[in-house]
Parts: C-alpha cells; sequence; structure tokens
C-alpha cells in the first residue's frame, strides 16, 4: 500500500500566517486511517486554523496540506469529510430534519437522517427550528449536519464548547461509536481530559507548532516522570537544577517543584544537602506534561530532545524559553 492509501491528513512544513502571527508555524503531521486524534493546544495555539488548512478554507502560506492523498477541498467536495467548525454561522430558520437532510442530500453516500440524528442525541428535535434551540441543542445539531454524509474523516472544532456534562457525556459516546466504525476523526481541545479520554493519540500544538505527538501516557513520560516538591526553607532555589535527574525547578512562593527523570537519586541528592523539610513525590499527570510540553513550560522538554517513547518533541529552539523558576500557572 501506498502511503496514500493509509493516510488521511498530511501536513508538510504548513505554515499560515497573519499578518506578524504565525498560526501554523511548519507543520509536519500524518494522521492514518482509522485513528482518533486530538489536537490539544491553549486558546490561540492554532488549533481552529490548522483545521481550516486542512478542509481547505485556508490556502498555506508555504508547505502541503492533503486529504487522502488530495488537496483537500477535493475531498471536501468529494464528500469524505464532515465538520464542525468553532465559527457557526447564524442557525437557519427551518427544522432540524430540514437541515440535516438538505445537508445529507449533498453527500454520495449519506447515513439516513434518522440514525444521524439519533447518533447526534437529538432524534426529539427533528420537527424543531434551529434558530429556537438552546446553544447546547445547536451544538448537537451541527454534530449531526457533520455526521450526515457519513464521511470517512470526521473534524470537530472544540466539539463540546457549550454542552452539559450529561451532553457531552452522550456526545462523547456517539465520536466513539463513530470511530469504532473505522472512521477517522481528528477533534480540537483545550481540555486535556477530554484528549486523553477520548483519543487513541494526542498531538500538541503550541503556539503553532507541534510540541508533541503520543498517547496521553507516552506524553506524561516524556515529560518528566515525577516530580519532587520540598520547602525552601529559606535557601536559594539556585543549584536544584544541577541535582541528579532533574530537568526542570519551579518556584512557588516558598515551595520548591523539581520535575526529575530520577525521583530516587533526586530525593537523595537532596537529603544530602539537608533540604526535605515538606518533600512530597508525586507522579506527573497528563496536566503537568502539558504545561512542560508549552508555552510557559518549555524547560520541561528531555535533555538531548529527539524522538522520546515515540514522541517527537522539537530541539530545544529559539523559542522555547529555557526559563526555571517562577512561571506563572495559565493552563
Ligand atoms: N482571521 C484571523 N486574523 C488574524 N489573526 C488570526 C485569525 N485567525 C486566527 N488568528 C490568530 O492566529 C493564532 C491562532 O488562532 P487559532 O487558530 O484560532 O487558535 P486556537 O483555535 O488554537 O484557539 C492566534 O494568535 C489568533 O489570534
Ligand atoms: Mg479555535
Amino acid at each position: 500500500m501506498t502511503q496514500t492509501d493509509n493516510t488521511a491528513v498530511s501536513f508538510t512544513g504548513a505554515v499560515k500566517t497573519y499578518g506578524a502571527v504565525r498560526a501554523v508555524d511548519g507543520v509536519d503531521l500524518d494522521i492514518g486511517r482509522g485513528e482518533t486524534v486530538a489536537l490539544l493546544g491553549r486558546n490561540g495555539a492554532g488549533k481552529s486554523t490548522a483545521i481550516g488548512l486542512l478542509l481547505g478554507l485556508h490556502e498555506p502560506d508555504s508547505g502541503v496540506v492533503a486529504l487522502f492523498g488530495a488537496a483537500p477541498e477535493r475531498s471536501v467536495r468529494a464528500g469524505r469529510v464532515g465538520a464542525m467548525l468553532q465559527d457557526a454561522r447564524p442557525a437557519p430558520r427551518v427544522t432540524v430534519g430540514e437541515l440535516v437532510t438538505f445537508v445529507a442530500s449533498r453527500y454520495p453516500a449519506p447515513m439516513p437522517v434518522a440514525r444521524a440524528l439519533e447518533l447526534a442525541g437529538i432524534a426529539d428535535l427533528a420537527g424543531r427550528r434551529v434558530d429556537r434551540l438552546s446553544g447546547g441543542q445547536v451544538q448537537r445539531v451541527r454534530f449531526a449536519v457533520a455526521l450526515a454524509g457519513d464521511p470517512a474523516l470526521l473534524v470537530l472544532d472544540e466539539p463540546t464548547a457549550a454542552l452539559d456534562v450529561a451532553a457531552r457525556h452522550a456526545f462523547w459516546e456517539s465520536m466513539r461509536a463513530y470511530a469504532r466504525r473505522g472512521h477517522t476523526v481528528l477533534f480540537s481541545t483545550h481540555y486535556l481530559e477530554e484528549a486523553d479520554a477520548h483519543a487513541d493519540r494526542i498531538v500538541v500544538i503550541d503556539r503553532g507548532r507541534i510540541a508533541a505527538d503520543g498517547t496521553g501516557e507516552q506524553l506524561r513520560r516524556a515529560a518528566g516522570g515525577n516530580l519532587v516538591c520540598v520547602d525552601l526553607a529559606g535557601r536559594e532555589p539556585n543549584g536544584l537544577a544541577l541535582l541528579p535527574g532533574v530537568r526542570s525547578v519551579e518556584v512557588h512562593g516558598d515551595r520548591v517543584r523539581l520535575r526529575t527523570d530520577d525521583s530516587d537519586a533526586t530525593v537523595i541528592a537532596l537529603a544530602e544537602a539537608g533540604a526535605i523539610r515538606g518533600l512530597e513525590v508525586a507522579q506527573a499527570s497528563l496536566d503537568d506534561a502539558f504545561l512542560a510540553l508549552t508555552a510557559d513550560g518549555g524547560a520541561g522538554a528531555p535533555k538531548g530532545s529527539g524522538a522520546v517513547s515515540g514522541m517527537r518533541l522539537p530541539p530545544r529552539g529559539r523559542d522555547r524559553p529555557q526559563r526555571t523558576g517562577g512561571r506563572k500557572e495559565t493552563v
């Protein structure tokens, strides 16, 4: 099989700028058929821009984006893609059933409308006018619209915004049912838990670049396996970065948090230095991994970088901050 047969989405050196902002800044990414991938990043990271590129809504300034081995526009026209975008247009003044029927009619091999409504959890809303629904209900209508064509690739940009907890749960159930049927799903989110719980693979995007790519477990490991926290007790934090295993040092008031590859060696060294007041050792969470891999926590990238247990991490480059300590918790 050629790459084209197996690849649903491919970005090669894709760049998209808005004036001085490099919204997508040299992205290389292949998503195989049947994968469920989360594009995880903070607000402004470049998720929607990347999705716009892959749907052919924007042209890259440089690089190439392809869907199923063809230009995005062609694959979209051929009905192979269903999308739920973030910038929703105003709700049309038609019923839910009419809207989904219309959209389905434009695809070569749509799923039955009743099935799309059922999957989106809105079978009971078929006769209701779209412009008179709640925000959460409209969101589910948009999901039904994305599903209507029975597309090989489903693209969902922050799909759970505006959904309450119960609707969120139902939404992910439907998404997974769709993915299990062999379809490819790409969804964006800024919720770590969503990415971890509902994707096979997490692609972390930060300032237009891919900061990490792997399973949730791989992300946790690559960001530094453990955290060791102690009280500073008036000591200077300088020098802690040199302790065995330590990758990064963060100071929060009188507490210091060391991200370490070898918590035993770090703890022993701290003990030898007599600095173990308030000692705590914990496994890094995905949250920690995310912080370490993105904007303010760039110091967490592994020493030497390169490929780490299946993850691709960028080299410690020009604009990855190497700060240690004192960073803000912004997620
Ligand atoms: N149409 C636009 N015009 C100017 N800047 C834009 C436009 N769309 C996005 N941007 C900028 O590009 C960056 C990435 O935005 P976006 O892709 O929407 O991020 P995300 O979806 O991850 O929140 C941000 O800095 C944003 O302000
Ligand atoms: Mg967005």
